[in-house]
């Protein structure tokens, strides 16, 4: 069997981990193009009263099956079933998920790396050109980057949860904050950013359409790590009475906060060089922001503050988007591995070669699906169009079947494991929670409405995207 479990040495050092596991590239990049597209204060909250009221919960739930049990999400599903079998399916979907979108945001990250890289080798007038990302993707320099990203990520994982997810957490997380207070100090003091921040904020009621709810609703739910295991297995690495109402209650403002600030720095950058610009017009995918986009308007900087400047600017937003990612592939390849640890007995080591050498493998079939490898580029047909292995990974792991974990998690807690173990579990170590409206309320929306919703998501995504 696996040695002693391993636990967070301090509250902080959870909250930084599991703050770090949901600010991602999902906060910095998809959260405030989404907003200004989407009614942008009236976006926002929405975006607000969905975490509070419906991701919030969920996110106590993934907590609390996993500080109960002390395992990852299949032994966790598996020690609360009751003995059913069918119950332990969504305990195996809570580590394929992660397993797979892990996959598909390696090789995101590696291309935030390769621009990090370029811009600091004095080559941001190059990103800034059109051809560039093409060219990029589909040079053998990936998977270069790829070798090194891994390096970095399961070094950190070599080291444990204390050593190495923690004070990872711990040093990369406030670097964060620093960085992107930083510039968005940096980029309100320009010229027309006021326009930006005004785009982002007046609300446009009209604009909250159905799909805008739910994409409002995805957003949300991906953003703080729901639906991924992930939140189990940290769940499981909590000290004894660390109050699970209250840490998730941080974890998710600090989370909300990010994205919002992000929106100060986008939204003004992109204003201050193009002040007749409609956002509406702005590309829906982060990837085309980050790669397409940003780094023209970066290099435009330097009719203000030089090439040097410009450089420098964009190589902080690099970074900031590198650490962010990497905190949260730290803990979502942290599932799979735990899972060898709890189920197999694994070493740590052991576990995090072999999910490793798995991973590495299929992020290079992801790698290649931009024209590398015609037959991973033309994957398969859904619903009428191409998609790439890349595509397919993504359409299915991170659009169809997160939803679908995160409605198990609330069905599973509520009927299965029971309302009374779930509240005796939220009451250790908050002893004011019992009896309260936050547990009634937690109690009768995890057994009713956000269930349904969740599963409102999951058929239209089905059928959006495979029929
Ligand atoms: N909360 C993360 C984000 O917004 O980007 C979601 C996430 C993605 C977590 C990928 C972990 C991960 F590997």
């Amino acid at each position: 069997m696996s040695a002693a479990r391993e636990h967070f040495g301090s509250r902080l050092g959870f909250i930084l981990a599991a703050a770090g596991s949901a600010v991602g590239i999902g906060n910095l990049v998809a959260f405030p193009v989404a907003a200004t597209k989407s009614g942008g204060g009236a976006f926002l909250l929405i975006y607000a009263l969905f975490v509070v009221f419906i991701c919030l919960p969920v996110m106590m739930a993934e907590l609390a099956l996993g500080r109960r049990t002390d395992k990852d999400p299949v032994g966790a599903y598996r020690e609360l079933s009751g003995g059913s079998k069918l119950w332990h399916i969504p305990g195996w979907l809570a580590l394929i998920t992660p397993f797979m979108i892990a996959v598909f945001y390696l090789v995101v990250t590696v291309w935030v790396l390769g621009y990090l890289v370029a811009t600091l080798t004095g080559n941001l007038d190059m990103l800034a050109t059109e051809a560039y990302f093409g060219q990029f993707i589909n040079s053998p320099t990936v998977f270069a980057y790829l070798v090194v990203l891994m390096l970095i990520i399961n070094g950190i994982l070599a080291l444990g949860v204390k050593d190495g997810i923690e004070r990872a957490a711990k040093t990369l997380m406030p670097m964060l904050f620093v960085m992107l207070l930083g510039l968005v100090v940096f980029v309100l003091t320009q010229e027309n950013a006021m326009l930006g921040v005004q785009y982002y904020l007046i609300p446009d009621f009209s604009k909250l359409t159905p799909e805008v709810l739910s994409k409002a609703m995805a957003q949300a739910f991906f953003s703080l790590s729901l639906g991924m295991g992930i939140l189990i297995t940290y769940g499981s690495y909590m000290k004894a009475h660390q109050s699970v109402p209250g840490s998730a209650k941080v974890v998710a403002l600090t989370d909300t906060l990010v994205a919002f600030t992000a929106g100060l720095l986008i939204l003004p950058t992109i204003f201050h060089f193009n002040p007749q610009i409609d956002p509406t017009e702005l590309s829906d995918s982060s990837a085309g922001m980050i790669f397409l986009f940003l780094p023209k308007i970066f290099l435009a900087m330097q009719d203000n503050i030089g090439y040097f400047g410009a450089s420098a600017f964009a190589a902080v937003f690099f970074f900031l988007v590198l650490v962010a990612a990497i905190t949260s592939l730290v803990s979502i390849i942290e599932v799979p591995v735990a899972t060898l640890r709890d189920e197999r007995g694994m070493e740590r080591r052991k576990a995090i070669y072999t999910i490793g050498a798995i991973q590495i493998v299929l992020a290079i079939f992801c790698a290649v699906s931009f024209g590398m490898v015609q037959w991973f580029t033309e994957f398969v047909t859904l619903a009428g169009a191409n998609k790439s292995f890349f595509d397919l990974v993504e359409i299915i792991f991170y659009d169809t079947i997160l939803p679908l974990n995160g409605l198990l998690v609330c069905l599973f807690v509520i009927y299965r494991w029971k309302k009374s173990n779930f509240d005796k579990e939220l009451q250790d170590g908050d002893p004011s929670f019992a009896g309260s409206f936050s547990q009634r309320y937690i109690n009768f929306a995890l057994g009713t409405f956000i269930p349904v919703i969740l599963l409102l998501i999951f058929i239209n995504t089905v059928a959006l995207k495979f029929f």
